[in-house]
């Protein structure tokens, strides 16, 4: 890698580390290195390292059946370059509740068969690509968080796509995991690789390109996740469907896990977003009740658990302070988005798009809930908010519906001090975060907000205790964590409020 002038850097959210982005990118040596090691090995080549494509390629650098190298590649960014020379240093760019992670990482980094750069000469050497990038939904919301309009851009992937046909050999599998507008591997992908191969003067007929999209749960199933579950698959032909299943194979256990395999790649595109924007839907109804049962003086936990007795409606959700990460919040635009503008109907997924709607407006509504609780003025009060990630056990801050509340507080005065296990600093706010709980328990707060459900904030006595020697003041529960024993306990001396429970 030629090093040039130092321009801008990017930042381990995890360790706090702070790397230089190099001007200009060579790792040729590099990637021509690490394939010399691995003669005769099928090279996979995985585009984009965040959530979900660097645990993929823990899972093929481990694969059941097959021995592969891999290359891991994402883009020179303050935001992605940690990630590179995070997973070449020795630390894997994920932390999560699952000891597969880092036992996979280990095994790999035994056999040499992950690396990890931003060279785009990795797509010439690679038998098949997995696309694991993003494709943003932008959206313009006003400060209620209401969803004014948003839009699909889709020329980032579209270049990522590009960058591959560039350099890719005629008959390379690109396998898209990213979750895509419905018709966008047949319509999109496909004529874009092609066309770049027929300017290569290559022919297009050998090329394969399917879709098979991820059901990946960061937490502690996050490797099982992908290698131990069922999976969806298409291809844009028969031959890209067949490469497909043939790579999924070896990667995934299908013995166990049968693999699914539908018509066509919109079908496929098709079953990821509908299958999260049933999720977000069923979320957002619960967040309409929430607020009802509030208002109605009814504990909404006691009322579910008792509805959740009939078998059809055990997947009936639990209120918390919204929908965070980077899939709910957006998969029901994309297929809304893609009825309009790639299948042209006039009509939106109304019911999806309302979806989002509610689910983004829920952080504004536990403000203003803590507000018709907290009778005085909020101003100069200091706050302590427990979590900033989205989701329990993750370190993963993209969309935290805690930014919603987090905003509204500042807005009011409060002074908010942050507390996250798995998060050090908080890429989207700029701004680090405190992991050392015992220490700030040791300051006195006058209002204490659970966020996010990490296991360090449940059934734990300890934090109780502390928090119950805290000087009188306000615990506000926005996601059900804490136990009626525990609450009881605190009331003794705080007052305590949780969304959806009216009766306290
Ligand atoms: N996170 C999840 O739990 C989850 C689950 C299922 C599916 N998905 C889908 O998987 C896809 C990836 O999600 P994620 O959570 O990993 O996103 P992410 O933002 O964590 O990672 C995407 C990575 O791709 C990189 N990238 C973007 N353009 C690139 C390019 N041209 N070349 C190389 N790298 C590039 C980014 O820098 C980033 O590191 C999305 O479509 C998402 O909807 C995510």
């Amino acid at each position: 890698m030629v090093k040039e002038k130092p321009k801008q850097e990017s930042i381990s959210p995890l360790t706090g580390k702070q790397y230089t982005i190099p001007e200009t990118i060579d790792d040729k040596a590099g990637i021509e290195s690490f394939c010399d090691l691995h003669p005769g090995k099928k090279v996979v080549v995985v585009q984009g390292l965040g959530f979900v494509g660097s645990v993929m390629s823990l899972v093929v650098a481990n694969a059941l059946t097959e021995e592969y190298a891999v290359i891991g590649i994402d883009l020179p960014t303050p935001f992605s370059y940690w990630k590179i020379q995070s997973i070449n240093e020795g630390a894997f760019p994920v932390i999560a509740d699952d000891p597969k992670i880092e036992q996979f990482y280990q095994k790999a980094r035994k056999k040499k068969n992950l690396y990890a750069t931003c060279d785009p000469h990795a797509y010439s050497k690679a038998d098949i690509v997995i696309v694991d990038i993003n494709l943003d939904v932008k959206k313009q919301s006003n400060n209620n968080g209401h969803l004014e309009d948003y839009s699909v851009d889709l020329s980032p992937f579209k270049k990522a796509i590009t960058a591959i046909g560039t350099s890719c050999k005629p008959d390379v599998l690109v396998l898209v995991e990213t979750t895509v507008p419905p018709g966008t591997s047949q319509k999109i992908v496909r004529p874009i690789l092609e066309e770049c191969l027929k300017e290569r003067g290559l022919a297009t007929d050998k090329l394969k390109v399917g879709h098979s999209y991820e059901r990946v749960m960061p937490g502690p199933k996050y490797v099982d996740s992908i290698q131990n579950f069922y999976r969806v698959y298409a291809g844009t032909d028969e031959t890209s469907a067949d490469a497909t299943e043939k790579f999924l194979r070896t990667v995934i256990s299908t013995d166990e896990y049968p693999l699914t395999r539908l018509g066509n790649t919109q079908a496929t595109e098709m079953a990821k977003v509908l299958e999260n924007s049933y999720r977000a839907m069923n979320i957002a109804f619960m967040v309409e009740w929430s607020r009802f049962a509030e208002e109605a003086g009814v504990n909404i936990y006691e009322v579910v658990n008792a509805i959740r007795m009939r078998p059809t409606h055990k997947n009936l959700m639990l209120p918390g302070l919204g929908v965070g990460g980077y899939c709910l919040t957006k998969d029901p635009l994309l297929a809304s988005w893609a009825r309009m503008n790639l299948f042209g109907s006039e009509e939106p997924l109304e019911q999806s798009e309302t979806g989002v709607h509610i689910n983004d407006q829920m952080p504004v509504f536990a403000f203003q809930y803590l507000q018709s609780q907290y009778t005085s003025s909020l101003n100069g009060k200091k706050v302590l908010l427990l979590g900033v990630s989205y989701l329990n056990d993750v370190g993963d801050t993209r969309f935290t519906p805690v930014q919603g509340i987090y905003e509204q507080l500042i807005g009011a005065g409060c002074e908010v001090t942050l507390h996250d296990p798995h998060v050090m600093y908080w890429e989207e706010k700029r701004t680090r975060v405190n992991n050392n709980l015992d220490e700030l328990l040791k300051q006195p707060y006058d209002l204490v907000i659970v966020t996010t459900g990490h296991k360090d904030y449940r059934n734990n006595p300890v934090l109780i205790n502390k928090l119950a020697d805290q000087q009188p003041g306000f615990i506000y529960d926005t996601i059900g964590i804490l136990t009626d024993d525990e609450i009881n306990k605190l009331k003794s001396k705080h007052i305590v409020k949780v969304i959806g429970r009216g009766d306290l």
